[in-house]
């Protein structure tokens, strides 16, 4: 596996695919038992990868516990993240002060993270998703506080829209607070809307960027095709975060995966990762999927993707297939410009680097 940098400015080295362990545990309903989730563990170290992803909520606090039996023994030789916002027990936490974004269910579930993962620091924390009432402020605050200690060593910010994640950024820099190493966000053949703002802005800011669902939670394996395959599946166990066949659009897009894999002799989840792999190799920051299996068999149907490279053609069969509008004010901004520069009122310059 390759590693880079996780966004242009920071120097935390992850390889090129993460493994989550939302699947780590059982307190779901659905999910590995023990044993399994240290062969998917194994698995992937064994490929080469060093970047674990969890939170408090997985599994109901399971997820933390097992990665931390795991890490046991080479904990400095990975790079762990976890999450705080949704408590770790069944129903999401103890209560109204045990949930959200405020510091005080930061500092309180940081604490707890740490024993269950058995360490005294956490290399990325992130804020999984947005409460809707905390302020910016007060979880940038809570993050520099927590990086001073070293509980922390980076922060991040998952499922914030965009414009919320720029203000951010400025004022840590601003107020001289640890600056936002990256965001975590849903991305895949099966969910491009990143493409209009999340991220254009990690690419000019220089965040890196953690994709969630690489397989639209088993959608874009295609099996939902097959009937049969559905009896242990999250569709039909976990009922959430998956991805279905249910318009003209997904069905075209499918059909361009298995088009695509047919042309290559590959499964389709080798298609879905490597043109997620492309894309992320054609980035000036950080990309890095998070690889989320059930089982050890599936991660090792899926970790092959690392020796698949698609030509540009099927790059671009599959980028049709999936591209979704731009909408306001992009696709009229474009168009604006290309007239514009055909009425030549814009003259091309080089900007130079300083
Ligand atoms: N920040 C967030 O809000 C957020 C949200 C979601 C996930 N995440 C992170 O991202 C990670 C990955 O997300 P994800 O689990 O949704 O990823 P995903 O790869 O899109 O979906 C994984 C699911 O697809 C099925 N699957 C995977 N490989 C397969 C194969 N080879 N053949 C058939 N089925 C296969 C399995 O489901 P079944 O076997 O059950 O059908 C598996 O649980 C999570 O573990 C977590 O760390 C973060």
């Amino acid at each position: 596996m390759n590693f880079l940098t996780f966004g242009r400015r920071s120097g935390l080295r992850v390889s090129e695919l993460a493994f989550g362990t939302g699947n780590f545990g059982t307190g779901w309903g659905h999910g590995a038992e023990r044993d399994e989730a240290r062969a998917m563990f194994d698995g992937y170290l064994d490929a080469g990868g060093n970047f674990l992803d969890t939170a408090d909520t997985y599994q109901a606090g399971q997820s933390e516990v097992l990665l931390g039996e795991f890490i046991k023994g080479q904990r400095d030789d990975l790079v762990v993240a976890t999450k705080y916002t949704m408590g770790a027990l069944p129903g999401g936490g103890a209560g109204v002060s045990a949930t959200g974004n405020s510091r005080k269910n930061m500092m309180r579930s940081v604490d707890a993270s740490l024993t269950r993962l058995g360490t005294d620091y956490i290399d990325l924390l992130w804020t999984h998703l947005p409460d809707g009432v905390t302020p910016m402020e007060e979880i940038l605050r809570g993050f520099d506080d927590l990086v001073r200690s070293g509980k922390i060593l980076y922060a991040g910010l998952s499922n914030f829209p965009a414009w919320r994640v720029a203000r951010a950024d400025l004022l840590a820099e601003l107020r001289g607070w640890a600056p936002l190493a990256g965001i975590q966000i849903e991305y895949s053949l099966a969910e491009r809307t990143p493409d209009r703002e999340l991220l254009p802005m990690a690419e000019a800011l220089g965040l890196g960027v953690a994709t969630w669902s690489p397989l639209g939670g088993g959608f874009l394996t295609g099996k939902y095709r097959n009937q049969d395959a559905n009896a242990d599946a999250r569709l039909t166990k976990l009922g959430m975060l998956v991805h279905t066949e249910t318009n003209a659009r997904q069905t075209a897009l499918l059909d361009a995966v298995t088009s695509v894999a047919a042309q290559v002799d590959a499964p389709a989840t080798h298609v879905a990762i490597a043109w997620l792999l492309a894309r992320a190799r054609r980035s000036t920051t950080g990309i890095v999927p998070i690889l989320g299996s059930r089982t050890r068999a599936q991660f090792d149907a899926t970790i092959g993707a690392l020796a698949l490279k698609l030509d540009d053609t099927q790059l671009q069969q599959l980028d049709d297939a999936s591209a979704i509008p731009l909408g306001v004010p992009h696709d009229q901004a474009a168009s604006s410009t290309a007239s514009l520069n055909g009425r030549k009122t814009v003259a091309p310059r080089v900007v130079p680097v300083v």
